[in-house]
């Protein structure tokens, strides 16, 4: 999709659709329709639809006119956003990826966004619009032979105010939205067509492109180093496993921090010998989101550029039954030297994390970060909205929690408390990888707290965001590529 910023006269634009915000100023009981836009031309337009009555301002309520008076627009959309008060750039975000879906359902090809002109400031609008129509205009019918190629070609922004600023805006956004889009891409190819293997060469291939260092370990490497956990994942599967290794070091960056991503890349997660049951398993070719996201963040880096290092450990692997498969009650022995039972082959992500992260120490990073469609027990406790968010580093949260509310996605965070900790001993080995019902998403991160010790870490369970269970008007059903904007957001913070 191009972008383009205008500054012109909304009434000179010449486009297929001029979209625009509408707000309810109104009280309880009396509704109040305001035009987002100080332009005359455009309000009078809208005037006769909005004085029938025909317009609430409700949030994603849309409004199409034909030929609008005295506009060069073909079309003038009108599209709800609330009360003004509720009115942010995480809504805005939304509005212009649900005015790209509307309008691409219609075969409209290209449109005009008018940045509303209060409450959000100029560059933030830009950058919202941009971000959300990005977003809105992927569909995941990669394989569908009637796919009708009906994207968005061209988003044109009308906004006001210094123009380098807001073309920088812009630029920034489009690589943001098009990073976002490169991780569901991935997460949306099934377990066939993305293996361990291909995915370490969509990695080389993005890396190549954008500038990054990318090293893969295979198999042999990955055992030559000890990782027990990882390689006892692996060991089921005919498809080799991948250890994914990005590196970006920005000539001018201090030597720490270096900030180390992990990411949890399971191409299909059978549950192994602990087999899940059939329904929904084909679900399991999303569990490689957490590296995708990983791999999305660093392409988003690289191409902002901000003055930090940043290391990618992207842990890829099938998790399968196999007479070669491990089996429960099997002990491992992690890269660091712990030791550990498995209970069950189905938490197979803890087990490539914990080396992951582990490795990435030994790498030299001093702050970490994981992310991982690690249990479904997060699902239960926060269900398709929020994901889960652990830290071992109140600061390390704060910082994120702020890049999360700028990147107007979702994270609650869950508690890490010492008194977690006993329910994962073992009579054999250090500890294990599976410990009863309760608390599923919380036991999973105290194992993997074991493993990032006392560097600062976050670790983000995105098991019920990563894929939309049903479409929403901003965003298709299928992969949702949570986790890419805040992490991205978080690094540019953080140098
Ligand atoms: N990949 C799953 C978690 C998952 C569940 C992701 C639902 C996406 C949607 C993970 O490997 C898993 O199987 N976890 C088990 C852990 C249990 C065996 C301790 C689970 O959540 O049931
Ligand atoms: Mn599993
Ligand atoms: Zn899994």
């Amino acid at each position: 999709m191009k972008t383009n910023l205008s500054v012109a006269n909304p009434a000179e634009i010449e486009t297929e659709c001029l979209v625009t915000v509408v707000l309810d100023r109104g009280t309880k009981d009396k509704t109040e329709i305001f035009i987002e836009t100080a332009d005359a031309v455009v309000k009078e337009a809208a005037q006769e639809i909005i004085g029938n009555g025909e317009v609430s301002g409700k949030t994603f309520e849309t409004a199409l006119l034909h030929h609008p008076a005295k506009l060069k627009a073909k079309r003038l959309l009108l599209i709800g956003g609330g009360k003004p008060k509720n009115f942010t750039a995480s809504e805005l975000r939304k509005l212009a990826g649900a005015a790209a879906r509307l309008l691409k359902s219609k075969s409209i090809r290209s449109f005009a966004f008018l940045a509303p002109t209060e409450n959000i400031k100029n560059e933030d609008a830009v950058a919202a619009i941009v971000e959300g129509a990005f977003v809105g205009n992927f569909d995941p019918d990669t394989y569908k032979s009637d796919r009708k190629d009906k994207k968005i070609d061209s988003l044109t922004v009308v906004a006001s105010g210094d123009q380098s600023a807001l073309q920088q805006a812009m630029e920034q956004a489009r690589i943001i939205g098009e990073s976002q889009n490169f991780t569901r891409e991935l997460v949306n190819e099934p377990g066939n067509r993305l293996t361990p293997t291909m995915l370490a060469e969509r990695a080389r291939k993005m890396a190549a492109e954008v500038g990054l260092k990318c090293e893969v370990l295979d198999g042999e490497k990955i055992r030559g180093l000890k990782m027990g956990a990882f390689w006892g994942v692996s060991q089921g599967s005919d498809e080799p496993p991948a250890l994914i290794v990005l590196r970006y070091e920005p000539a001018g960056a201090p030597e720490k921090p270096v900030l180390g991503l992990v990411g949890k890349a399971i191409t299909f997660d059978s549950g192994g010998i602990s087999i899940k049951p059939s329904d929904g398993m084909e679900k399991m070719k999303y569990d490689m989101a957490g590296g995708a996201a990983m791999l999305g963040v660093m392409r988003g880096i690289a191409l902002l550029k901000p003055k930090i290092k940043v290391t990618a450990i992207i842990c890829a692997s099938e998790n399968m039954p196999s007479g070669k498969a491990q089996k429960p009650g099997d002990v491992q022995i992690s890269m660091s030297g712990k030791s550990i039972e498995i209970i069950n082959t189905d938490a197979e992500g803890r087990l490539v994390l914990a080396d992951g992260l582990f490795y990435a120490r030994q790498l030299g990073c001093t702050h970490l970060v994981d992310a991982a469609t690690l249990t479904g027990a997060v699902v239960v406790a926060l269900g398709y909205v929020n994901a889960g968010v652990f830290a071992n580093d109140d600061k390390l949260y704060e910082r994120f929690s702020k890049a999360v509310n700028n990147a107007g996605e979702k994270f609650w965070r869950l508690p890490l408390d010492d008194e977690y900790r006993e329910i994962m001993n073992s009579n054999i080995a250090d500890i294990v990888n599976s410990c009863g019902r309760w608390g599923g998403a919380i036991s999973a991160a105290m194992f993997l707290k074991e493993f990032a010790e006392d560097t600062p870490w976050l670790h983000l369970d995105i098991a019920g965001t990563a894929w939309m269970e049903d479409s929403k008007p901003w965003i298709a059903k299928g992969p949702s590529g949570i986790a890419v904007r805040s992490l991205i957001e978080f690094a540019r913070e953080f140098s």
